[in-house]
């Protein structure tokens, strides 16, 4: 027997036992005579005494960090306690121990926090997953997992698995493609998600899918982004939008419950897409805190009325004027003032510069356009802001869509230097009434905001064919945010092929090419598909969240650098001719 015991597991209640336990050495201390050694493992730390009379043997083959050692000994009460750790009351006086394995020295320290830079981290990910903190991160993992599944078995859902090896999926990104060696210059794509194979299993009668699966999808990557993530994948038959919210609402209750002690009474806020952009500026807007976006000037109106009065010709000639009452920054120094300014500058906000207006605690204004305003329409200004004395009003002016963003990036900015942004405070909210279409201003034409699978407003049906009305259809689609972090879409599908027809025609494919893409869905509509409808939820991201950080790459066991390689196995990476061959595959030289 290897162990009697793991090294998170002795307790007072074990004093005078004679135990054996495993390990990885993570500390050798020696004080004199005597030598102190840290045991480690999965479940903890243990501390081993070896006295002076294993000291010939020591000297023989001394210690070294992350060795594998057997050790048997006796528990023994502690005369020097450390409260830090669960088995911190005793330890254990070794009697004998076997070096199991020995270790080269690692290229960093193994402990809470490491002196591993990233990339050293992810070549070594090995080591880097012996660390406290990356255990407690799949750790967590594995209890979300544990608890969808046992939530989901609960309502009678099946977890049924699809085949990895398909035909493209849209879902917006690109695909990851598998040459065919059987079947001569044909690929495969790997699944951007089961979209299709979900919507199929529902014709075939399985009314309660879901899968935790993995997705691929070659697309630019960013902290919340992996190239292969996992998605917590549903759907349901006989189903209206209002099911579907109840069903993973109360799925995240008990997730919340369940992994994170925390019981969420009330029913999730709802906001359309419409609040969202207009009030946060984005369609995943983070509700901890206020501090909503002002439309000064949008969509070609004036809302503030002070600004008809103004003589100033940036917010005369701009497209879209927004302001934010940032609470009790009034006392923002100039330094600090020309650190935003620099801040919306930077390429990725991409702004000229920020007005600001500070609300003084005397009731009078000092602002960067003071030269424009008098102190009434700063006062006005002030009002239809919502600013209070003490606050700082700050405001962007540009073209629509980037001065939207940009508002948002500051809003979400703003919140992080106040500290609103508390990773322990849980504020879910569903976006619902998603536009149906984008229009792509490259390709010059519309596109699927959500997927092609996603049903208009029924009421809106008979625009579909009607171009100029793309812009206002809405679709049964929704959206579950987290904290400012979209972590699941989902959408009321169409189930009729003469709808769905009308779908990919708006899109721009004719009868053929959605016959060549698509044949094997229409084909199964015409055999008696429900009315279904589904969402997909990012487990990593859900994971990351709940251990209350927005990269996902540490909650993922071996996970993609930033340029979608895996530094430990160096892939991708060339394959031999031989290969190539067989593939009837030729590499274009560079
Ligand atoms: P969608 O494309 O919105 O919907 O994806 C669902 C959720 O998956 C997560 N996600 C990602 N997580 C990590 N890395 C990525 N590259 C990545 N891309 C997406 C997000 C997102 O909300 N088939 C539809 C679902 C449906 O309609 O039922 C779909 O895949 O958290």
């Amino acid at each position: 027997m290897y162990r009697t015991h793991t090294c998170g597991e002795l307790r007072i209640a074990n004093a005078g036992s004679e135990v054996t336990l495993a390990g990885w050495v993570q500390t050798v201390r020696k004080f004199g005579s005597i030598t102190f050694v840290d045991l480690r493992d999965r479940y903890g730390i243990t501390q081993m005494l070896f006295n002076e009379s294993l000291n010939s043997r020591l000297d023989e083959t001394p210690l070294g960090r992350e060795y594998v050692i057997q050790v048997k000994g006796k528990v023994v009460e502690r005369s020097n306690k450390n409260s830090k750790i669960p088995t911190g009351d005793v330890e254990v006086e070794v009697m004998d121990f076997a070096i199991m394995n020995m270790a080269s020295t690692p290229p960093f320290t193994i402990e809470e926090e490491t002196d591993g830079g990233d990339e050293l981290r992810m070549k070594y990910r090995y080591l880097d997953l012996r660390r406290p903190t990356l255990r407690r991160n799949l750790e967590l993992r594995y209890k979300v997992n544990r608890s969808v599944r046992n939530y989901l078995d609960t309502q009678g859902f099946w977890d049924i698995e699809t085949p990895f090896l398909i035909k493209s999926t849209p879902e917006g990104a690109r695909d990851f493609v598998v040459p065919s060696r059987m079947n001569e210059g044909q690929f495969y794509a790997l699944p951007q998600s089961p979209q299709t194979f979900k919507q199929l299993l529902m014709v075939s009668g399985y009314d309660k899918y879901y899968q935790i699966v993995k997705c691929f999808r070659d697309e630019d990557l960013r902290a919340d982004r992996q190239p292969e993530f996992t998605q917590i994948d549903c759907e349901m038959s006989f189903v209206e939008q209002e099911d579907i919210l109840q069903t993973f609402e109360g799925l995240f209750k008990h997730v919340f419950r369940d992994v994170k002690g925390v019981e969420i009474t009330e029913a999730f806020p709802r906001m359309t897409w419409d609040d969202a952009m207009w009030h946060y500026g984005n369609d995943k807007p983070d509700i901890r805190f206020g501090m909503k976006l002002k439309n000064l000037k949008a969509e070609g109106r004036v809302h503030a009325e002070v600004l008809n009065a103004v003589d100033f010709k940036v917010f005369a000639e701009a497209e879209t004027i927004l302001a934010i009452a940032v609470p009790g920054a009034g006392e923002y120094t100039r330094k600090q003032l020309d650190e935003l300014t620099e801040w919306v500058k930077r390429p990725q906000i991409g702004m000229t510069g920020v007005v600001n207006v500070k609300c003084n605690t005397d009731g009078t204004y000092k602002s960067s356009v003071d030269k424009f305003f008098n102190e009434q329409q700063l006062n006005d200004l002030a009002a239809f802001c919502g600013a209070n004395a003490g606050d700082l009003i700050l405001i962007l002016a540009g073209k629509e869509t980037r001065t939207r963003k940009a508002m948002s990036e500051l809003r979400l900015e703003m919140g992080n230097r106040l500290g609103l942004r508390n990773p322990d405070d849980y504020k879910p909210l569903w976006v619902i009434d998603f536009p149906l279409f984008e229009h792509d201003e490259e390709e010059n034409r519309w596109v699927a905001r959500h997927h092609p699978f996603t049903s208009p407003k029924p009421e809106q049906i008979e625009w579909m064919g009607n171009p100029d009305k793309y812009k206002e259809i809405k679709a049964n689609a929704y959206d579950i945010v987290l904290n400012g972090t979209e972590i699941g879409g989902g959408s009321i599908r169409i189930f009729q092929r003469d709808l769905q027809e009308k779908m990919f025609a708006a899109l721009g494919m004719d009868k053929e090419e959605a016959q060549e893409k698509f044949g094997f869905l229409l084909g199964a509509f015409e055999y008696g598909a429900p009315p279904h409808g589904g969402i997909a939820f990012g487990f990593d991201r859900l994971c990351a969240l709940l251990g209350g950080q927005e990269t996902i790459r540490d909650f993922i066991a071996f996970p993609k650098n930033n340029a979608g390689r895996d530094v430990m196995l160096d892939a991708p990476s060339a394959i031999d001719d031989k290969q190539l061959d067989e593939l009837q595959l030729i590499q274009k030289k560079a």
